[in-house]
């Protein structure tokens, strides 16, 4: 959560950190700041709210510091906004995480310095005002870094020597080595338009960084061997393109993404699932979005015949111990940098044991860690609504398991459908005829319940948080069966229940359920190939087999963007979430 950006041997730094610090939006958009040292002193510049079409005030200058906040202490002010300077305004400080003992050591400080903030952050920038003292800049970083209790980033700037310290224990820090300067951010998206040439700083790594040099050293400045990576990005896939919003772009780019996964089959599909086959159980961890895809990749590997279990992700702690060499642990995330992801998976690998991944941005840390992985290969996905990411996690988890069980002709087939009954979604006609008279209907609702048998539960389970984080309407998701066993008390008059009703075993006891919540007066939608008469409204998908899940998922998608759109909200930067969360 939030993003950190900094940049060196620039004609306009403030400009481009602010280019940038839009690039990493999606990380937090409570409030912004930008730092640049112009005549020996540190000029700020802080705003609450998001970034929209903003310009800097600022001046130009080659030098500069920025900040995009997702509050974690202290409320959205602009005096919580980062970036934070010390007494003397000699140094700045952009921070990622939570410093878990900020109180402690704000209580050491108090009689000296002045806080002008509530957040937990700006005690480090005192600490380094008052080891600066004794130490040199990148020795007292250290020194206060050490002290930090919890998962951080942090980009510390003195304009005494104009030098960066970039230091971190958990949340992402990359460098950009460019021919014009060095930079520093939280992802490697947002230093491609500059260079291609990066350094992943690991856990405990502390850079010091100027226009010409990086030097790189641990936590107790013993000096370190630069690793240098190149970063393959294409620009066009990041940006907006004529879409109005990125999350409309990336639920119309699933058909793309999933025939993806037909031309690469026997280059990625099978290696992974051969990866697979020395394992009797595989436990698969994820959070939100991501752990509704394991939830279904549970039932597709049951279906081809094999034991797995769910874990999710900030509930892994109390799990963790029965993860042994017979099971393959398999770790799900779209950004890579899930906390709640990366602590179990550290943990497991402490262990001596291998860890798979199903992982969508490429250089992100679970990409990095992972013993082996199967690329999502959806392109960045910017919205922090995820869309594309969970039918491509479905997908893949359905055509391994189909490896491992030999139906790889079957699977392949099923996918085409998925695909042809997808695009047959974004037709003009099925908006027009279909979606918009039931989005205005539910529009007018607070709550709606969405419900699924089968390979549709974890669907019903993702359509409510679908609707839920764009649209702020109370959806919740149930398994149908569970019916009558309490949910059936919330049912009156009108209320919107959604049943995903595919032509499988399935489908009879979903009818049957229907009946009973219409008998107390529940409004009916069915999303199905058929009709059928228990529907007060029928959203009609072509099937696909076990991967009918896919169409289904993407209606959920598009029932969310356009509430949101009916209800004037943002379906890119829905309020209090961010994209990548890397605190607990
Ligand atoms: C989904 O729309 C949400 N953005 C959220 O639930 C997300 O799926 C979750 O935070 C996991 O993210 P990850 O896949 O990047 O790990």
């Amino acid at each position: 959560m939030c993003g950190i950006y900094a940049i060196t041997g620039s004609s306009n730094a403030a400009q481009e950190v602010l280019t940038g610090l839009k690039k990493l939006e999606y990380r937090g958009y409570d409030s912004w700041g930008i730092t640049i040292p112009l005549a020996g002193k540190l000029m700020l510049e802080r705003h609450t709210g998001k970034i929209g079409d903003s310009l800097t005030a600022l001046p130009p200058s080659s030098t500069g510091l920025g900040h995009t906040r997702w509050a974690t202490h202290g409320g959205v002010t602009v005096a919580n906004a980062h970036p934070h300077l010390d007494c003397s305004q000699t140094f700045a400080l952009v921070h990622n995480g939570i410093v878990e003992n900020y109180r402690e050591l704000k209580s050491s400080l108090k009689s000296k310095h002045h806080f002008h903030s509530q957040t937990d952050t700006e005690v480090l920038v005192h600490l380094v005002e008052e080891y600066s003292q004794h130490f040199l800049f990148a020795q007292a970083v250290a020194t206060a870094f050490r002290q930090a209790k919890g998962l951080n980033a942090c980009i510390f700037y003195s304009s005494k020597n104009d030098q960066f310290v970039a230091v971190k224990n958990g949340s992402p820090l990359i460098i950009g080595l460019s021919e014009k300067g060095n930079l520093i951010a939280s992802d490697s998206a947002s230093l491609s338009s500059h260079t291609s040439k990066v350094i992943y700083l690991e856990d405990h790594e502390l850079a010091v960084i100027t226009k010409d040099q990086v030097d790189l050293f641990d936590l107790n400045l013993h000096p370190k061997k630069l690793k240098k990576s190149h970063l393959n990005f294409d620009h066009q896939s990041s940006s907006k393109g004529a879409h109005r919003y990125f999350a409309i772009k990336e639920i119309e780019e699933q058909p793309t993404v999933l025939s993806r996964f037909l031309n690469n089959y026997s280059a990625q599909i099978t290696p992974f699932a051969h990866k697979l086959k020395p394992y009797q159980l595989f436990t698969f961890f994820g959070c939100g979005t991501a752990a509704y895809a394991a939830l279904l990749g549970k039932y597709y590997f049951a279906g081809a015949g094999f034991n797995s279990d769910v874990i999710v992700g900030s509930e892994a702690n109390h799990f963790l111990s029965l993860i042994d060499k017979h099971t393959l642990p398999i770790f799900l995330s779209q950004s890579g940098e899930t906390i709640d992801i990366i602590e179990p998976l550290k943990h497991v690998q402490g262990l001596g044991l291998k860890a798979a991944a199903l992982v969508n941005a490429e250089g992100s840390t679970l990409d990095r860690l992972a013993d082996f992985k199967l690329h999502l290969n959806a392109g960045p996905e910017v919205s922090v609504v995820a869309t594309k990411s969970f039918t491509a996690k479905i997908a893949s988890l359905y055509l391994t398991s189909q490896v491992l069980a030999g139906k790889s002709t079957s699977a392949k087939l099923h996918l085409k459908q998925a695909i042809s009954s997808s695009q047959q979604l974004f037709l003009p006609s099925y908006f027009n005829h279909h979606l918009k008279p039931l989005i205005d209907r539910l529009a007018k609702h607070d709550h709606l319940y969405t419900l699924g048998r089968g390979y549709a539960y974890p669907i019903a389970l993702e359509a409510a948080l679908k609707i839920k984080e764009i649209s702020y309407i109370h959806a919740e998701g149930f398994a149908t069966g569970e019916l009558k066993h309490g949910f059936l008390a919330l049912i009156e008059p009108g209320t919107p229940c959604i049943f995903f009703a595919p032509s499988d075993q399935t489908l009879a006891d979903t009818l049957s359920n229907a009946a009973q919540v219409k008998a107390r007066g529940g409004y009916i939608v069915g999303v199905a190939p058929q009709n059928h008469q228990v529907f007060d409204y029928h959203l009609p998908i072509a099937a696909a087999g076990p991967l009918s899940t896919i169409p289904e998922a993407i209606i959920a998608q598009l029932l969310g963007y356009h509430l949101a759109l009916n209800k004037g909200l943002d379906p890119d930067k829905p309020r209090n979430l961010a994209k990548s969360v890397t605190v607990k």
